[in-house]
């Protein structure tokens, strides 16, 4: 079995993006060595352009972005890490897939519909494609899990519906492509913003203040964290529920650093007088978690052509095994020449 996920390489990578899905690849890589099978991850550049965007800062964020896995704890050894644009059979794939990908699927996609409220000038088409390359980046490799947040979910529906229309239109009785699943994490697949609690942690949308990067230092995480906004229960309560968002932001961001349950960290703070002690809790969780990532990072960042090899290296491995679906794949649809 194949895992495969991809992450953008847009804006500065913050503490959702870290517990909802870094964590997971680092966890996948540690799956797929003990079972000798595959952990395949994409930073997705072709996904990036679908907003406005400035191209010498694109590359420098992809350089940010690798680093972020790496220092995370992505081994080039022992996972494939590469960038989407280098690897053509993606594109080719988009645009095969487009062929069983209802426009009307496409239009009522939350993300789209998000995202493209909020261009002023352009509403690009790739904004709208944006889910069928997505599909194509997984079904290429034909990987069985995708790790990811809960924002995803709609996008791997899809993705498994454009796989299964796939197999039924041109597969006859074999699967072709293999129809994935998703893995969203139990606890902490939808950080909330620390500012806004209805809102989830996000690069575009959120506030500065709201949201913890990964590289930011231990000061700042923990100023962040102590303004976070609770609620104003009196005397304070400490628990989860959908009438206390803030909290039970708080709650699952500490029990998804310290990996415990949700309730095992709440039970803690049944004799808290406020909401600071949970703060600080929440505070030196997160430090310690994202310490010795920002360290490594420093380490990390600065050789622009170390990190070239790496992406050069696992684009190549990458092309191999995208390139034996695509030949399966143009074989089925009668595209090209007959083997
Ligand atoms: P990106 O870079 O926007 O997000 C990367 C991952 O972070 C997760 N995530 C969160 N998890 C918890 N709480 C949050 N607040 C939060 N915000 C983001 C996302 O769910 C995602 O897993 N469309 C993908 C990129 C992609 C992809 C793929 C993923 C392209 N091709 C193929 C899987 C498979 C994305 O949102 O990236």
């Amino acid at each position: 079995m194949r895992i495969f996920s991809g992450i953008q390489p847009t804006g500065r990578k913050h503490l959702g993006n870290y517990i909802g899905a870094i964590r997971q690849y680092v966890e996948g890589q540690d799956r797929a060595g003990a079972s000798r099978h595959e952990s395949i991850y994409c930073i997705v550049d072709l996904h990036a352009i679908t907003v406005p965007y400035e191209p010498v800062e694109l590359r420098e964020r992809l350089y940010d972005t690798l680093t972020i896995l790496l220092a995370a704890g992505l081994d080039p050894q022992r996972s494939i890490l590469f960038r989407q644009g280098d690897v053509p059979e993606h594109a080719e794939l988009c645009w095969l897939l487009s062929s069983v990908t209802a426009l009307g699927e496409l239009n009522r996609m939350h993300q789209f519909r998000d995202k493209s409220v909020a261009q002023r000038e352009l509403v690009s088409a790739g904004l709208l494609f944006y889910p069928v390359l997505q599909a194509a980046d997984v079904l290429a490799y034909r990987a069985g899990e995708v790790p990811v947040g809960e924002d995803q979910r709609e996008h791997l529906e899809l993705m498994r519906e454009i796989a299964r229309r796939f197999n039924a239109r041109f597969g006859g009785d074999e699967e072709i492509l293999v129809v994935p699943e998703h893995r969203i994490p139990p606890v902490g697949a939808r950080i909330m913003d620390l500012q806004d609690p209805t809102r989830k942690m996000s690069t575009t949308g959120g506030s500065v203040e709201g949201t913890v990067y990964v590289l930011d230092d231990a000061m700042t995480i923990e100023k962040k964290v102590k303004r976070a906004v609770t609620d104003s229960e009196d005397p304070p309560v400490i628990r989860r529920g959908p009438d206390k968002p803030g909290v039970t932001n708080l709650i699952d961001i500490l029990a998804a650093c310290t990996g415990r349950e949700p309730e095992a960290v709440a039970a803690d703070f049944t004799q808290a007088r406020g909401y600071g002690d949970l703060k600080a809790a929440v505070a030196e969780a997160v430090v310690a978690e994202l310490a010795p990532v920002r360290e490594r990072y420093d380490e990390l960042r600065g050789d622009a052509a170390a990190l070239e090899a790496i992406l050069a290296e696992g684009a190549e491995r990458a092309r191999g095994l995208a390139r034996a679906t695509l030949t399966d794949v143009r074989a089925a649809m009668g595209v090209g020449p007959a083997a």
